[in-house]
C-alpha cells in the first residue's frame, strides 16, 4: 500500500482536472472522460492516436493535450536514479515453481509488466493463472503481494473448486481467498475491453488492493469474432488497444498482468515446431514476458522464455499436480 502512496506523490498538482489542460473544453473533456481518460495520468500514458479518435479531435491537438498532461505530471524524462527507484517499487508473484520463477528472472511474474503464457490445450495456462491468483494473496515473505485479483474469463474456465484446493495447500483460508478474486465472464471483445476499463473503479471506489489481473484467454474472443482475412487489421488494432490499456493499468497501479493465449498452426514451417502464438506481432510487442508451454510426460510441462528484452532465453520443466504448480 505504501508503494501506491509513493506513486501518488509523484503526481505533482494532485487535483488538476483534464479540463484544466489547454485545448480541453467542456465538450472535449466529456468525450475524453466517456472514453476512459478520466484524469491526467490516463491521458499522459495514452497513445496520441487513441486520444485523437476517442475525443474526435485532430492528431496535432491530441498530441498537444497528451504532452501537456505529461509535462504537468513531470513525467517526460526520468533519470537513472529515478528509474532505479521505480524498479524498487516493482513487486513479484511466485508461480509456485522455483524453476519457472528463475526462468522469469528469479522471483516469478512482475508488476508493471504483462506476462503471456501461450501453448496448446492442456498445457497448463489456466492452471498457472489459478495458482498465481492464490499466490498473489500470500504475504511478500512467501512470494506474494498480499493483493486481490481481477480475473477476466472469456472461456468459462475459472474453477472456484480448484482455487479452494490450491488455497488449502498454501495454508490459506479457501473462502477468504475466493472472496479476493473478482471474476467477470466476458461475452464479446467489446465486453472484455469494457471489463478492463472498469478495473480502476474497483481500485479507487471499492478500495480493493488489486495486484494481479488475469485475462484467460486474451485472444479467444478476438479470434472468434474476427474471422476472415479482411477483418485482421481491425482485430489487431483492437487487440493492441486492449493490451495498451492493460499495460497502463499495470504501470499506474503497480499490478502484474497475466494473459493466456492459444497457439495456431503455421503453414510456412516444415521443420521444427510448426506452431506459434495467436495474435501475431501485436502481442509480441505488447507483452514484456512470453512463455511458451508444452506438454511433456505425465504432469510435466516444459516452459520456454521467448524474446525477452532483459532476460536470457531458456527452458525449464515444472509440474501441474493436485497441489498446483510445482517443481
Ligand atoms: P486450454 O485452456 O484448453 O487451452 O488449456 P490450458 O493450457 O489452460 O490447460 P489447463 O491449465 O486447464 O490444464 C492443464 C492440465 O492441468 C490438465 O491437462 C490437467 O492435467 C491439469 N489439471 C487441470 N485441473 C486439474 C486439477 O484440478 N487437479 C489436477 N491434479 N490437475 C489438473
Ligand atoms: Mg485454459
Amino acid at each position: 500500500m505504501s508503494e501506491e502512496k509513493d506513486d501518488k506523490k509523484a503526481v505533482e498538482p494532485e487535483d488538476l482536472k483534464i479540463e484544466d489542460l489547454p485545448g480541453v473544453g467542456p465538450k472535449t473533456a466529456e468525450k475524453l472522460i466517456d472514453a476512459g481518460f478520466t484524469d491526467l495520468m490516463a491521458l499522459a500514458t495514452a497513445p496520441v492516436a487513441e486520444v485523437a479518435s476517442a475525443a474526435d479531435i485532430g492528431d496535432a491537438t491530441a498530441r498537444k493535450i497528451v504532452n501537456e498532461a505529461r509535462s504537468r505530471l513531470n513525467m517526460n524524462f526520468l533519470t537513472g536514479i529515478e528509474l532505479m527507484e521505480k524498479n524498487k517499487t516493482m513487486g513479484y508473484i511466485t508461480t509456485g515453481s522455483k524453476e519457472l520463477d528463475n526462468l522469469l528472472g528469479g522471483k516469478g511474474i512482475e508488476t508493471q509488466s504483462i506476462t503471456e503464457f501461450f501453448g496448446a490445450f492442456g498445457s497448463g495456462k489456466t492452471q498457472a493463472g489459478l495458482q498465481l491468483a492464490v499466490n498473489v494473496q500470500l504475504p511478500k515473505s512467501q512470494g506474494g503481494l498480499d493483493g486481490d485479483v481481477v480475473w477476466i474469463d472469456t472461456e468459462n474456465t475459472f474453477r472456484a473448486r480448484r482455487v479452494e484446493e490450491l488455497a488449502r495447500h498454501r495454508g490459506l483460508d479457501p473462502k477468504e481467498v475466493l472472496s479476493r478474486i473478482h471474476v467477470a465472464r466476458a461475452f464479446s471483445t467489446d465486453h472484455q475491453m469494457l471489463l478492463a476499463e472498469k478495473i480502476p473503479d474497483l481500485i479507487e471506489k471499492d478500495k480493493r488492493p488489486i495486484k494481479l489481473i488475469v485475462v484467460d484467454s486474451l485472444t479467444s474472443l478476438f479470434r472468434a469474432e474476427y474471422v476472415g482475412r479482411g477483418t485482421l487489421a481491425d482485430r489487431q488494432q483492437k487487440l493492441n488497444k486492449h493490451l495498451h490499456l492493460l499495460q497502463r493499468l499495470a504501470d499506474r497501479y503497480n499490478i502484474a498482468v497475466f494473459v493466456t493465449n492459444q497457439v495456431i498452426a503455421r503453414p510456412d514451417v516444415f521443420f521444427g515446431d510448426p506452431t506459434t502464438a495467436a495474435g501475431g506481432h501485436v502481442i509480441g510487442h505488447g507483452c514484456t514476458y512470453r512463455i511458451y508451454l508444452r506438454k511433456s510426460r505425465g504432469d510435466k510441462r516444459i516452459a520456454r522464455l521467448i524474446d525477452s528484452p532483459c532476460l536470457p532465453d531458456g527452458e525449464c520443466i515444472f509440474r501441474v499436480t493436485e497441489k498446483g504448480i510445482e517443481d
